[in-house]
């Protein structure tokens, strides 16, 4: 009686809080418009994932899932636990690891309550509440699904009550269960400077296969935290079932992948925990990045469209706005210019045809002048050599040529030979007692300390106080973290990778709170460094220093999983040795930028490119809004071939290039479309065609139908070597 009167109270207490309290064998469905993820409250008050897959039509059959597996003994009772504990009966990879104030190593999380409760239209949110039955430590498992897009956010909070301080030796965001029969498909990524996003893939064996950063600040530089799993068989552009993830944090990562005794995949993603033990005093929360996941039962394309739309309405910084078109310095001079040559490029913006000029590295340092990459970061005084007149003038000549003026900043950054690093010594990230290691000659700046926090928000303030009508940031990051060890820090050091990551992010918000919409370009010496926690504070990325444009079609082609076209800057440049046609065509289906000597170029070229930057911004809001299909992957065929679809369906472009240059290579059949009405008609028109040259595709009407079930020639082969045909339904 005692104990039914307990429980009753206790149900009253939780129901006022807008609680759930427990019953046996207690089920919690998260749910968006295809797919469930389904946990469940065990005997033991342990909470597993008992199904990831799509939804099914009846609520009641969920009950039913486990009873359908008969897979072996499960020692622990926890292989699929939504947060996996360790030290107490866990046997496989944990998702938290702590040790307490004690010493002792041990934790157990039991269910307490859960609450769903909306956090926006279609967006909901499902927080559980776990204890620890001996030790005073809480984990909430957080829980967002976003219903329309098919995405879901995991992460958790961790807090404790104990006397001292708590170290967390594995501090993972989510820990997902996927039911599979050993049947899982890694699809990963790995890289270099100018080779980023390489593609691989392998069947998963048993055991671990661990993706992971070590490299602290341009954490993506080997290895990005974006990867997809196709369960069954690999899963193509428009079949298969493939999971899409990614960390949103810009710093070490780790993800576990392992096949657990039963075949079925475990995956525990969060902050790499390699010599990051964090200290965590008593009742402090941390909190860990968000892992997102999307589960797509139609194969890649699917899953990005869906990642699409959601970075776009969520993620990225004026998602759903405009992008600016520019002429970057950096490969037309190097260091080497001055206000004369720089005034001319402005003058040469506005002549191409382009929105904004964006001044590169080179222009600071006094002390220590900026004229190779060995000196002076840290020191943001505007040379007196290069430009005595200082930005401002600068900036008044782009208003004049009524285009917009862009700077570079590398600020988290600082050079040996710089008055920063010779007052400052204690702001450096290095091992005291040990020499120093460069990476391109510079050291980085401790962003867990305050102080630095301050000088690094200063550096952006200071620009657009002097400098109101700045209209773009290019945030460069060019080193690696080596000799982790912050002054700062003291007992704590190895708390340093994550909180210069919540250092680096406190300055952004800070800058985003003062300049909300000033565009930023994320860049790191090329494609470093990006996910979806730093696009909240910048507009687009810059995914790698290598633009020669064959490179960037299979490049371009691989973010594109990820990211949305209009967060991809893509410059056209020297590299390569395509005609400025192909290069232009390759860097439209990004964010289009240039970065050539424009006097250079022959009349025309010119005129191609001015042409072609009319056309971009025409087609600006279909490319940057619109749906992206790829037709035709450049892995294994002749021919690339990506289109978007503006949101109405009345305006469309199709993007073409040759990537093989052997004898008649080229397109010999049709490209079939996607993404338009079947019943309705449209008008099928090259664009971009070179001054003097035939169209080598004839306008003309098409249905719907046979653009999507035969297809079109774009007629690309060894000499003609892109096409872009602009769709118009009529
Ligand atoms: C990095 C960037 C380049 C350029 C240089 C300047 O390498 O990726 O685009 O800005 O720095 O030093």
């Amino acid at each position: 009686m005692k104990k039914i009167r307990k429980y009753y109270y206790t149900a009253v207490l939780f129901l006022l809080a807008g609680l759930t309290p427990l019953a046996a064998q207690q089920i919690i469905a998260v749910k968006t418009k295809n797919n469930a993820l389904v946990l469940q409250v065990n005997s033991a008050k342990e909470v597993n994932t008992i199904y990831f897959g799509e939804k099914l039509a009846n609520d009641t059959d969920y009950d039913k899932i486990a009873g359908q597996y008969h897979q072996g003994n499960d020692y622990t009772g926890i292989y699929n636990s939504v947060y996996t504990p360790s030290g107490s009966k866990n046997l496989l990879e944990p998702a938290i690891t702590v040790t307490h104030a004690d010493g002792n190593t041990s934790l157990d999380l039991h269910y307490v309550a859960h609450k769903t409760t909306q956090a926006g239209e279609g967006v909901s949110q499902t927080e559980i509440t776990l204890k620890d039955p001996v030790y005073p430590v809480e984990v909430h498992v957080f829980i967002t699904a976003y219903f329309e897009n098919d995405i879901i956010e995991q992460w958790t909070t961790i807090k404790h009550a104990e006397k001292g301080m708590v170290t967390l030796n594995k501090y993972a965001s989510a820990n997902l269960y996927l039911k599979g029969n050993n049947n899982f498909w890694l699809n990963h990524y790995h890289g270099e400077w100018a080779k980023e996003m390489q593609p691989e893939e392998a069947r998963l064996t048993h055991g671990i296969k661990v993706l992971d950063s070590k490299l602290g600040t341009r954490a993506n530089l080997f290895m990005p935290s974006v990867f997809m799993v196709s369960l069954e068989k690999p899963a193509t552009e428009d079949e298969g079932k493939v999971l899409f993830a990614g960390l949103e944090w810009s710093g070490n990562f780790r993800t576990d992948l392992e096949v657990d005794p039963f075949n079925n995949l475990r995956i525990i993603s969060g902050i790499n925990n390699a010599a990051a033990d964090y200290k965590l005093a008593k009742n402090e929360t941390f909190t860990t990045p968000k892992f997102w996941y999307t589960l797509s039962n139609k194969g890649k394309g699917f899953a990005s469209r869906n990642l699409h739309d959601w970075a776009r309405n969520y993620k990225i910084l004026d998602g759903k706005g405009q992008r600016v078109t520019l002429l970057n310095n950096w490969e037309a001079t190097y260091f080497d210019f001055d206000e004369t040559k720089l005034k001319g490029l402005i003058a040469d913006s506005k002549n191409l045809g382009v929105d904004l000029f964006l001044l590169d590295d080179g222009w600071f340092g006094n002390t220590y002048p900026r004229n190779d990459d060995t000196a002076a970061l840290g020191d943001w005084d505007v040379s007196k050599k290069k430009l005595p007149n200082g930005i401002g003038t600068l900036v008044k000549t782009a208003i004049d040529n009524k285009v917009g003026f862009g700077i570079w900043i590398e600020p988290e950054m600082v050079s040996p030979s710089s008055n920063l690093y010779k007052n400052h010594p204690d702001w450096v990230i290095k091992q005291p007692e040990r020499p120093e290691h460069y990476f391109r000659n510079q050291l980085v700046l401790d962003l867990s300390n305050p102080k630095v926090q301050d000088f690094v928000f200063g550096v952006v303030d200071q620009l657009f106080t002097e400098n109101p009508e700045l209209a773009y940031i290019k945030w460069d990051c060019n080193a690696v973290i080596y000799n982790a060890y912050s002054k700062n820090l003291k007992a704590n050091q190895s708390n340093l990778y994550t909180d210069y990551v919540t250092g680096l992010y406190k300055v952004l918000e800070r800058i985003r709170t003062k300049y909300p919409k000033v565009p930023m370009m994320l860049c790191s010496g090329g494609g470093g460094r990006v996910d979806y926690a730093a696009l909240k504070y910048f507009t687009e990325f810059w995914p790698s220093d290598n633009t020669d444009p064959l490179e960037r079609v299979f490049l371009q082609w691989e973010y594109s999983y990820f990211y949305p076209a209009l967060t991809l800057s893509a410059h056209v440049t020297d590299w390569g040795k395509q005609p400025i046609k192909y290069r232009t065509d390759v860097a439209m289906m990004g964010k289009l930028g240039f970065d050539i000597v424009v006097k250079h170029l022959s009349e025309g070229d010119l005129a191609f490119c001015q042409q072609a930057i009319k056309n971009y911004s025409a087609l600006g809001s279909t490319i940057w809004q619109g749906t992206q299909y790829r037709l035709q992957s450049p892995w294994g065929n002749d021919a690339a071939s990506v289109m978007y679809v503006n949101k109405n369906g009345n305006e469309g472009v199709m993007f073409n290039y040759s990537v093989n240059n052997r004898y008649d290579s080229g397109t010999h059949n049709p490209i079939k479309l996607k993404g338009l009405e079947a019943g309705k008609n449209y008008q099928v028109e090259e664009i971009n065609v070179y001054p003097g040259k035939k169209t080598s595709v004839t306008t003309a009407v098409f249905s719907g139908d046979f653009l999507m079930q035969v297809g079109i020639n774009p007629n690309v082969n060894t000499t003609n070597t892109s096409v872009v045909l602009k769709i118009t339904r009529v």
